[in-house]
């Protein structure tokens, strides 16, 4: 059924609402809560039951596949109001050195997105061979922009660029991404801090379909600064019992079978396979990697070998669709 004003009946908060943006993208709208979404003028509603979509993307061993159309509709309310109450458009600069193609289709989509949902997008694509003073002093002119409220530098930088010293040289009340040392630090001690948008996606994911996850064991197979050492905090403030397990580890596969909840992100295609997972088990693959099948055609897949892992899993995020799309989302 499709209706064209939202409803006035209580009865009906247990739905999802989709709203056709005006950019003609389908966003699903969460329970309504007019406070935290106000109708847009124009916005077309469809009502779906919420339990019974839940239950039928469950019972494929999915995830529902819509959480980042709840938060980016959120998204767009929130920054409709800021327009409308203080004239504020929140702005997010982006900065892209070299031309590495991954990261371009990451920076295209985080600014296609930011600009959908109505903010005011900043990208600074640079050559490959730009020096550290040069990106120093970009970074400097953006902390001090008013017009600028988050920034974002896209790693990996070219091997003649320290991250670290670039990362650190960002406003940490700028930082989105979290990587600066003294959000790192405020999320490590469980303080409020900007928390990497990645993990913080798989985290939402867990949380709704578990509920509470204390108490449960967590492998979370990666080390990085971007993914598997975030993730292994977010998990440890909820409760769980974390391992982090990487390359060296002696035994992946048995550590991979005590998994309740299972994270992949080591950047290699289908390492995972089903037998490592525990039956049951919650399985967020966090992997996007381009390969060639046999007959030639490139096809994207994480690091889980998803139609083994599927069927033993209790749930799975599949690739590309699932971390991904609530990895900008959660940037937003
Ligand atoms: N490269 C891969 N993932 C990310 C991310 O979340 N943020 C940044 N800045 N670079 C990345």
């Amino acid at each position: 059924p499709i209706s064209a004003e939202l409803p006035s009946d209580p009865g009906l908060q247990d739905r999802f609402w989709y709203w056709h943006g005006a950019s003609g993208r389908k966003y699903i709208h969460s329970v309504y809560e007019p406070d935290c979404c106000p109708p847009l003028p124009g916005a077309i509603y469809v009502a779906v039951r919420r339990k019974g979509k839940m239950r039928i993307a469950m019972a494929v061993g999915r995830f529902t596949p819509f959480w980042d159309g709840v938060l980016m509709s959120c998204e767009a309310a929130h920054v409709a109001r800021l327009k409308a109450d203080h004239g504020l458009v929140p702005g997010l600069a982006v900065v892209l050195v070299g031309e590495d193609p991954a990261s371009q289709v990451y920076v295209g989509a985080k600014g296609k997105s930011t600009v959908e949902v109505g903010m005011a997008s900043f990208e600074h694509k640079l050559a490959a061979d730009t020096s550290e003073a040069e990106l120093l002093a970009l970074i400097g002119r953006l902390n001090a922009d008013p017009a600028v409220h988050g920034i974002l530098v896209q790693l990996p930088l070219p091997s003649h660029l320290n991250s670290d010293l670039v990362i650190n040289a960002i406003d940490p009340a700028k930082d989105v991404d979290g990587f600066h040392i003294s959000n790192v630090g405020l999320l490590g001690t469980g303080q409020k801090s900007m928390v990497p948008c990645t993990p913080l996606g798989c985290l939402m994911m867990l949380r709704d379909h578990h509920g509470s996850l204390a108490g449960m064991e967590a492998v979370v197979v990666g080390r990085s600064n971007i993914v598997g050492k975030p993730m292994a905090q977010l998990l440890l403030g909820d409760s769980c019992t974390v391992t982090i397990a990487h390359s060296k580890t002696r035994d992946l596969a048995a550590t991979c079978r005590r998994a309740d909840i299972l994270v992949a992100a080591v950047g290699r295609p289908e390492m995972i396979p089903g037998d490592w997972v525990r039956p049951g088990a919650t399985v967020i693959d966090v992997g996007i990697n381009r390969i060639t099948t046999p007959e030639g055609k490139a096809k994207l897949v994480g690091d889980v070998h998803f139609d083994s892992a599927a069927k033993v899993a209790g749930a799975i995020t599949p690739v590309p669709g699932g971390v991904g799309p609530m990895t900008i989302a959660c940037l937003l």
